[in-house]
């Protein structure tokens, strides 16, 4: 379908994304692929480089393994800019941050993009995992056009999108969200209430927890326990497999989250998990994690 024909599903074109690590990089396909226009936004040079490279490689490999052409490729690689300057986010239809887990730098960039971007119903979307989004719409003047967009990882592959409107949110902006998400970006959508972890982590951070609390009592090595869900329980990754692809630190942050906001012992951190976090071992993003990677 071509944007022309959409209008009367929304009028969204103009996309921005905050974060250009292993998720905002994800994003930022998903919607250039879906004919989007994508402006990604990072810190440093360094950081927008590192992600164009991530989204270059990632594209690279799609047209290699035949899920897009050549061309579909190209064009894609035409629909994204890149910049480290948010005040850029001017024009832009809908924001998706996809920053670090961190509240207070989530915080900072809504208040930003509330000054900087000029449409007045603009959706300002966050892919928190588990940071409250009343928190991020009450940094803005615009707390109704507030919402939770979680996609999961990696982005181009998982289908699901969880919607989480916050108290405030308008049934407006998650009528027009729901839209792009699913009749733009062809995504299926669940929607959650805003309660830390939402329906898809409340139930895989416990477990992840569980299974870095076994390796780290001795009772099997890490090969047995992430062997013993893929071929007992027919998933297609173990959980300390899982929890290097999410990324540890993120695992850790969500946690924290959970815990701060529920208080039940099954949502604390393990040791283990933190000491890996101090230690700078993330997972595949640095290399190391409960596995060595390449
Ligand atoms: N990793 C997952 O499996 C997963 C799945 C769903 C949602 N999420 C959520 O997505 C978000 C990002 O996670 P990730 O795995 O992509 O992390 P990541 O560490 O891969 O990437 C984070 C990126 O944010 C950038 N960044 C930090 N501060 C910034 C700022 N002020 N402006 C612009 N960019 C900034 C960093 O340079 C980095 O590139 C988190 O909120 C996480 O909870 C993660």
């Amino acid at each position: 379908m071509k944007i022309s024909e959409r209008h009367d599903v929304t009028d969204i074109e103009r996309v921005g994304v905050v974060g250009c690590g292993q998720m905002g990089a994800g994003i930022a396909e998903v919607c250039a692929r879906a004919g989007l226009s994508v402006m990604v936004a990072e810190t440093t040079g360094e950081a927008l480089e590192l992600g164009r490279t991530r989204l270059t490689n990632s594209l690279g490999k799609a047209a290699e393994r035949g899920k897009i052409t050549p061309e579909e490729r190209d064009t894609t690689l035409d629909r994204l800019s890149f910049t480290t300057d948010l005040g850029e986010f001017a024009d832009r239809d809908l924001v998706i941050e996809a920053v670090v887990e961190n509240e207070q730098v989530k915080t900072e960039i809504f208040q930003v993009l509330d000054q900087v971007v000029t449409r007045p119903d603009a959706i300002l979307a966050s892919n928190t995992s588990s940071i409250p989004l009343v928190k991020l719409a009450v940094a803005t003047s615009r707390p109704d056009q507030v919402i939770g967009i979680h996609f999961f990882n990696p982005a181009p592959v998982q289908k699901l999108v969880e919607l989480i409107p916050a108290l405030t949110t308008s049934d407006e902006t998650c009528r027009r969200a729901e839209a792009v998400v699913t009749e733009i970006l062809g995504k299926h959508a669940i929607r959650a209430q805003d309660r830390s972890g939402f329906v898809v982590n409340a139930l895989l951070i416990p477990y992840l927890l569980s299974a870095i609390r076994m390796f780290e009592s001795g009772t099997a090595s890490r090969e047995d326990i992430d062997n013993g869900m893929e071929l007992g329980c027919a998933h297609p990754m173990g959980p300390l497999k899982l929890a290097d692809l999410i990324g540890l630190d993120t695992v850790a942050s969500v946690a924290d989250s959970m815990y701060h906001e529920y208080k039940e012992a099954l949502y604390a951190a393990p040791p283990l998990l933190q000491r890996m976090v101090d230690a700078g071992r993330l997972g595949r993003k640095t290399g190391s994690g409960f596995y060595p990677y390449a």
